[in-house]
């Protein structure tokens, strides 16, 4: 028999896949670990999601993703200026009102980046979700299974929007 064809006709609306990106900034790997694991964790929950360098990040990307996970590490005390470069020229000029965000980063004693990420997309009017997730150098597999949980849960938001 087959599929019936849809005819055209047809009103029901049907759901566009929901999609999600894991940008980061990561000197040495360790917040790029992170970053692969939380896309792990939403890919697994069956959300589409890719990680991404911010260096290869294109705002159409940003654009056309539900939810944004960005995360860097921290030097002296704040985000390295590319970094916030991306979150004041791309993030801001993608229309990520309303969009769910995520921030999180490897740091060493300080670990500023993460919150700052956070603040900056609150300002751009996105609904960030707790926690902001910082893991101390490189993560352990306890860390990264808790960046696994987070990508589940950002799917878990992303489905229910
Ligand atoms: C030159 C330099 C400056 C740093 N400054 C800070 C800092 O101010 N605060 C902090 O928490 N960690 C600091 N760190 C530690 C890094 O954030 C840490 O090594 C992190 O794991 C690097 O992650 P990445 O590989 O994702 O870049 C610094 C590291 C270097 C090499």
């Amino acid at each position: 028999m087959g599929d019936q064809p849809i005819s055209p006709n047809h009103t029901e609306k049907v759901k566009i896949m929901s999609k999600a990106i894991v940008v980061y900034l990561s000197t040495s790997g360790n917040t790029k670990m992170m970053a692969d694991s939380i896309t792990e964790g939403i890919v697994e929950r069956n959300v589409d999601a890719k990680a991404v360098s911010f260096y290869d990040t294109k705002i159409q990307d940003i654009k056309s993703a539900d939810a944004i996970a960005v995360g860097s590490s921290t030097f002296s005390y704040k985000m390295l200026p590319p970094m916030e470069k991306f979150l004041d020229e791309t993030m801001a000029n993608a229309g990520v009102e309303g969009k769910i965000g995520v921030s999180f980063g490897s740091y060493g004693w300080s670990g500023e980046a993460p919150l700052m990420i956070a603040t900056k997309m609150r300002q751009l009017g996105m609904n960030v979700l707790d926690p902001v997730l910082r893991i101390q150098y490189k993560p352990t597999d306890k860390d990264l299974n808790e960046c696994l949980r987070l990508g589940k849960d950002i799917a878990e938001k992303v489905k229910n929007l």
